[in-house]
């Protein structure tokens, strides 16, 4: 069975999301670790009463990024973990872990990639006026939000539409589409070729 480790910074729905649909059974595997590089991250405590095991790797205890890399990468391995999905995980990850954890690594992030990558897409999106915006699942390649596409999912823009009900409109989306494409995955039905993802077999 697939184990999981999930990277958060903060609230963590999205673990959540992936938590639950692992004890539920729509994903097939465990959650082996969550981690995160904040103390004080509201999704480590949900996690716990979930009874994950969680830890906390602060990046401000690191002199160099390779360095906190390095930890967080020999922590996902001694938890056996085969698939990383980062949730919220507001620290970039290096070269070195990237290619170390190549096709095993995902992220969901909240546009619909390649428009509105890095930080605030749904401010982003309403700041650049389109109409439809949504959430993206997609392997972590060494370029930010850059990576091959699993999964998307689209929502419309409505003109009165804040930051927070934009936030929350997508994030539905997220919370359906990241189980989705994490139970593709540890079903081995995703292949990557070049930039493109194929759905095999059902
Ligand atoms: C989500 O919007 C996700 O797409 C982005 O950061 C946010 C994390 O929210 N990468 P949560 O911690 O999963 O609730």
């Amino acid at each position: 069975m697939s184990t999981l480790g999930i990277l958060i910074s903060g609230r963590g729905s999205n673990m959540m999301a992936l938590a639950d649909a692992c004890a539920e059974g729509r994903i097939r595997a465990r959650v082996g670790l969550v981690l995160s590089n904040v103390a004080g991250a509201p999704g480590l405590a949900e996690a716990g009463r979930r009874g994950i095991e969680t830890l906390v790797i602060d990046h401000r205890a690191s002199r160099t990024r390779d360095e906190h890399d390095g930890k967080v990468a020999q922590a996902l391995r001694e938890s056996r973990v085969t698939l990383v999905c980062l949730a919220g995980y507001m620290r970039l990850l290096g070269p070195g872990f990237v290619k170390a954890f190549e096709g095993r690594l995902m992220n969901i992030h909240p546009s619909l990639l390649p428009a509105f990558p890095g930080l605030d897409a749904q401010r982003q999106a309403l700041e650049h006026g389109v109409k439809v915006s949504g959430a993206t699942v997609h392997y972590v390649n060494e370029s930010l939000d850059a990576g091959p596409i699993i999964l998307q999912a689209a929502v419309p823009v409505e003109p009165d539409d804040t930051e927070e009900t934009l936030s929350a409109r997508i994030l539905e989306q997220e919370h359906r589409i990241y189980p989705e494409a994490v139970s593709l995955h540890v079903d081995n039905r995703l292949r990557i070729e070049g930039r493109q993802v194929r759905v095999t077999g059902r």
